[in-house]
């Protein structure tokens, strides 16, 4: 399919996270083009494009922008621009790559969108494992400061932005952006009640915008091609271009990029190469382990854009990690998995997730091992219901969504599962007692 690579665009190319490769493709040109336009009208330019936040919610990054107050109203405090590279959802492994393979990119974003928003400092709050990205992006930084591309006086503009990185713990929460501001005040990473919205009130009380690494990555294409340019791409509603960490039972895995609106069979078949021979289709995760389960039925009506996932499947597009899962998979312990991922990344602040998770993981666990009845999934699933939309932020949600969505698409197997054991007939994949659990 012919369609510009924005973001994926130089990740072959030998030694792409230089600064001497990423300018002989072209990246910093667009910042000299942004800086002599007024910030109004970049704003206007990136609300025109439709790009929609690729960290998960999708929501528009212009009007974002737009929410910032003018220095009318914000009188002498700072705005802050702070990258969101935290990555921690299962399934999603993209934003490492974008700064792995091409770090310039999303720091010349970083560079026009603090222009945009009035912005002097910025940070990348980078997720504690990615040490080693830490380390490629702590020179990236310094290589472009070197050139007098960050820093005092921009390439002689008279635009200042200072541009720090600031490596996080570990902790999936701190992806969630007022938990991720928390952390960066050197606080617990725990999330806040919106509003206020960081874009009015954020780090250090001061307006603040968090965008996601590909989000920022994109926009120095839209300046120098302008919004029309970009929603060519794409569908009306969803335009562009976006990243995909393919994942599972596939022959191809990895992260590709594919115009919005692309068939999901068609990323199934072409770019990850299918599924290994002899198996069929069981289930796909499309937006990273926190969005609803999809059937084979659903994944071959879909396309991939926020709108279709959303009216063909009940899912949601997210952080786009696509987990393919074939017959092979025992989808009860994939569900147990996926709980124990969240009991044990619940920040413990709302009663009703800290105390939810485990229970819907330790009942899970009870199906696993042959233990439960069917009364246990009335309990699963009341469970789930209390806890989304009850929590100050959306990790709750994000916990009982995979729970609601394979017990209503996929509850035979769980039911089976129950039968199965109560005739004393051990099913699944890794079928061991609690005692042998205990002694291993
Ligand atoms: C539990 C949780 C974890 C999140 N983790 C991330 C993350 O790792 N990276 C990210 O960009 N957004 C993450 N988000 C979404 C952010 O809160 C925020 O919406 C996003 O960074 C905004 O950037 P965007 O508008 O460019 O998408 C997470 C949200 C929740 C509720």
């Amino acid at each position: 399919m012919d369609f510009p690579r924005i973001l994926s665009g130089n990740w072959d190319k030998p030694n792409s996270h230089t600064l001497a490769v990423a300018r002989s493709c072209g990246t910093y040109s667009r910042v000299e083009m942004a800086l002599k336009k007024a910030p109004s009208e970049l704003i206007q330019i990136v609300k025109d494009s439709g790009l929609r936040g690729r960290g998960g919610a999708g929501f528009p990054t212009g009007m974002k922008w737009s929410f910032v107050p003018g220095p009318e109203k914000r009188g002498n405090k700072p705005v802050y621009l702070l990258c969101n590279a935290d990555e921690s959802e299962p399934g999603t492994f993209k934003d490492r790559y974008c700064m792995w393979k091409d770090p310039h990119l999303m720091i010349e974003g970083m560079i026009i969108a603090a222009h945009a928003i009035g912005c002097k400092v910025g940070y990348v709050y980078i997720r504690g494992e990615f040490r080693y990205i830490y380390d490629r992006l702590w020179e990236a930084v310094h290589e472009a400061r070197a050139a007098g591309l960050l820093g005092e006086n921009i390439l002689g503009t008279g635009v200042d932005f200072q541009l720090h990185i600031h490596l996080g713990a570990g902790a999936y929460i701190c992806g969630e952006e007022t938990a991720l501001i928390s952390s960066l005040e050197g606080e617990k990473g725990q999330p806040k009640l919106k509003p206020p919205f960081p874009a009015v009130e954020g780090a250090w009380h001061c307006p603040t915008i968090v965008n996601n690494v590909e989000t920022l990555a994109a926009v120095p294409w839209i300046i120098q091609n302008g919004a029309a340019a970009y929603k060519a791409l794409g569908t009306e509603k969803s335009p562009g271009t976006k990243l995909f960490s393919c994942s599972g039972h596939i022959r191809k895995p990895g992260v590709y990029e594919i115009p919005l609106g692309y068939p999901m069979k068609d990323l199934l078949e072409i770019e990850c190469g299918g599924l290994l021979p002899g198996r069929k289709l069981k289930a796909v995760i499309p937006g990273g382990s926190s969005v609803p389960v999809m059937t084979p039925e659903e994944v071959y009506k879909c396309t991939m854009d926020y709108e279709s996932i959303s009216t063909v499947a009940g899912s949601y597009l997210g952080s786009g990690g696509f987990i393919v899962m074939d017959d092979t998979t025992d989808l009860v312990d994939a569900l147990t998995n996926l709980l124990r991922f969240y009991a044990h990344e619940s920040c413990g602040q709302c009663t009703p997730c800290r105390e939810g998770c485990g229970w819907m993981y330790h009942i899970l666990c009870r199906v696993r091992d042959n233990c439960a009845t069917a009364e246990d999934l009335v309990t699963l699933k009341d469970l789930a219901d209390n806890i989304h939309s009850k929590t100050i932020c959306f990790f709750g949600a994000s916990a009982a969504m995979p729970v609601q969505s394979f017990l209503l698409k996929f509850k035979g197997e769980f039911l089976a599962r129950i039968e199965a054991a109560s005739k004393g007939i051990p099913a699944g994949s890794s079928v061991t007692s609690p005692e042998q659990r205990v002694g291993a």
